[in-house]
């Protein structure tokens, strides 16, 4: 049996007035959307059989259950990241302790002799770390930056750890370093020409250039959003349309492997982020995409989505934001973020023979982000 309705209202209004509730929750920094936000049900959709956790359903009034309602799940509009000045970033080495002689069996198919591979935003960060790893492979590399002074130091500082890890090689893989805007077709068709000049041909590519800024949607300054999709999708299609060029004048196999994001597949919360979900969303569905359509071609395209990895970019996000980093580990089941490193083996996996059956997939290295 149901209490009169305005019984229900008088109780609840006694627990607590709405108006007061809702001036609370304003002052609350967590809660800046609920002003805006209309209420879900109607009083009278409220049953008796709710209880105590009606509140908390929707037939509750935004709030009325406690201030920490979406807490987790929102994004907070005042987290604003703009994309440094290339200045404030400093540069990557490679990773230590790698790689080297050492005598654990593992499968032939995972080596990447003979192979010519590419790395787009080869100069530093993960970039870097996943052109070692196909290096440390046994795999020729061309570093491609828009920082080609970068990119030409960090070729010598990778050679230089190959040659301190394999004293008595006789062949060191060779790297290169080259400049490419991958937003600019015309500089990644002359990018390309001067990478087979020098190597002879490609094999595989790594498409790694690319970057986020963090802005609510409302506030995103359009030509901010244009650079963020020219560099992260565009820059990302033209390497994978001009390797696969490539590769079918060649009549060879080959294997693409796209860095994309666990921002593809969720929502990162507290940072605002659309455009950069919206394009790693895209960047995950062009591999898939092209991975049926070259699939005749025997060309494999892969993504790899990396969750929260402490690179330089990221350092710097938690420099300007502290609280971030608590928000973001209390998010991942494994509880840390990863390291540039936690990808080599993702990488080499996709790029190399050991993964001939698999293509249109994306891998997620994310410590289980996005399982939860
Ligand atoms: N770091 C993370 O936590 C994380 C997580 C998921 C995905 N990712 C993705 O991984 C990739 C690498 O990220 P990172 O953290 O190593 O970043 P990073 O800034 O350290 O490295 C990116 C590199 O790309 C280069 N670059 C930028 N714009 C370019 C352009 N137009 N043409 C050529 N090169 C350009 C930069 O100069 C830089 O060397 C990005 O696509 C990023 O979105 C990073």
């Amino acid at each position: 049996m149901y209490k009169p309705q305005f019984l229900r209202t008088a109780a609840r209004a006694s627990i607590r007035p709405r108006a007061a509730l809702l001036s609370q929750i304003r002052n609350q920094k967590i809660t800046p959307q609920f002003s805006t936000c209309s209420f879900l049900r109607k009083e009278s959709d409220r049953k008796d059989t709710d209880g105590q956790h009606g509140a908390a359903t929707t037939a509750g009034e935004p709030g009325e259950s406690g201030a920490h309602e979406g807490q987790f799940a929102r994004t907070d509009n005042e987290v604003r990241v703009q994309y440094p000045e290339e200045e404030n970033l400093p540069r990557s080495t490679p990773v230590q302790g790698r790689g080297g002689l050492h005598f654990k069996k593992t499968l032939a198919s995972f080596s990447m002799e003979g192979k010519t591979a590419v790395v787009t935003g080869g100069a530093r960060g993960l970039g870097l770390v996943m052109a070692q790893a196909l290096a440390q492979s046994g795999a020729d590399i061309a570093l491609v930056d828009l920082k080609k002074d970068d990119a030409v130091s960090s070729a010598k500082d990778l050679q230089d750890q190959l040659r301190k890890e394999n004293p008595d090689s006789e062949k060191i893989p060779k790297v290169t370093a080259h400049y490419a805007d991958v937003a600019d077709p015309a500089s990644v068709d002359s990018c390309l020409a001067e990478i087979i000049t020098e190597h002879g041909k490609i094999d595989n590519l790594v498409t790694s250039a690319g970057f986020t800024e963090n802005f609510s949607a409302i506030t995103y300054p359009p030509d901010r959003m244009n650079k963020l999709w020219g560099v992260n999708v565009n820059g990302t299609y033209l390497f994978a349309v001009g390797v696969a060029k490539h590769l079918m004048e060649r009549e060879v196999p080959g294997s693409i492997v796209m860095i994309g994001s666990m921002s593809g597949a969720i929502v990162n919360v507290p940072q605002p982020q659309a455009p950069y979900n919206a394009a790693k969303a895209a960047v995950r569905h062009l591999a898939a995409s092209l991975a049926v359509e070259w699939a005749s071609n025997g060309i494999r395209v892969n993504c790899i989505s990396p969750g929260y990895m402490l690179t330089a970019l990221t350092k710097k996000i938690l420099d300007d934001n502290p609280t971030l980093s608590k928000q973001w580990t209390s998010l991942i089941p494994v509880g840390k973020m990863g390291r540039p490193e936690d990808l080599m083996g993702a990488v080499t996996f996709l790029s190399s023979d050991a993964s001939l059956y698999v293509t249109g997939a994306d891998l997620r290295v994310d410590g289980g982000y996005t399982v939860t």
